[in-house]
């Protein structure tokens, strides 16, 4: 059962890109350092879909993606708030909240979060299921320099981290479009069909920097 293949410990920077199909970042501890940052070229986002899955046993708030420019720290963010047990989209620094997702805990859950600029709403898919559509913010873009980080929560563009909002489990599948992605694209990607992946984060090709204790391990474990 050592399926350990990356351990970088302390700060390493050499930007690669990586398919990391099958794999997963396995967060492994509480800390307000440890992170990935996801790199892309594109700066500037008039529509977004990101699609993820997660696991994890925190019984507190905690950060799940975070996208931050330097004049709206919280420009694309989803955050899961324990206390009143909603998934909170940010975005433009503007908060919703969607409430009755099962979250249970030591399962994975595909979220996946649509928002375009010109009608202003978002949606979120959680396990599959749609929300309702929200208003949340409309006539802007999101426009870079993006840095985009799994693991904490930037309070600053590229930092500001909370060991209270930090992400402590496994993170896989992470992609995310400049577009919103069809409801029939977002049942694919929920049941591991094919699906076009990620054309601003594409998880078959993401270019990555780990940060202190994070490590990139198989995610199915076959037994023989
Ligand atoms: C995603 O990456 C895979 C592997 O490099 C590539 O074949 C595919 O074209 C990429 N898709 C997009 C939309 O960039």
């Amino acid at each position: 059962m050592e399926l350990l293949l990356v351990f970088v410990l302390l700060t390493t920077c050499a930007a690669k890109t990586q398919d990391l199909s099958g794999k997963m970042f396995t967060f492994p501890m509480e800390t307000n350092r440890a992170h990935v940052r996801l790199n892309t070229p594109r700066q500037n986002l008039e529509a977004v879909t990101v699609c993820h899955r997660s696991f994890t046993d925190l019984q507190r708030d905690h950060i799940l993606f975070s996208l931050a420019t330097p004049t709206h720290t919280n420009d694309f963010l989803i955050f899961w708030d324990a206390t009143n047990k909603e998934i909170e989209p940010h975005i433009r620094d503007k908060k919703v909240e969607f409430r009755g997702q099962d979250y249970k805990p030591n399962m994975w859950h595909s979220i996946c979060t649509t928002w375009d600029a010109e009608s202003g709403l978002v949606q979120v898919w959680f396990n599959g299921q749609p929300s309702i559509r929200k208003f949340i913010t409309s006539g802007a873009n999101i426009a870079g320099p993006v840095i985009i980080i799994l693991g904490q929560e930037q309070d600053s563009h590229g930092g500001g981290f909370d060991i209270k909002q930090s992400f402590v489990g496994m993170m896989s599948d992470v992609h995310m479009w400049d577009y919103t992605i069809s409801p029939c694209e977002i049942q694919n990607y929920v049941d591991q069909r094919n699906f076009t992946p990620g054309n601003v984060l594409n998880w078959s090709a993401l270019d990555i920097q780990i940060v202190d204790r994070v490590l990139i391990e198989n995610k199915v474990a076959v037994c023989y």
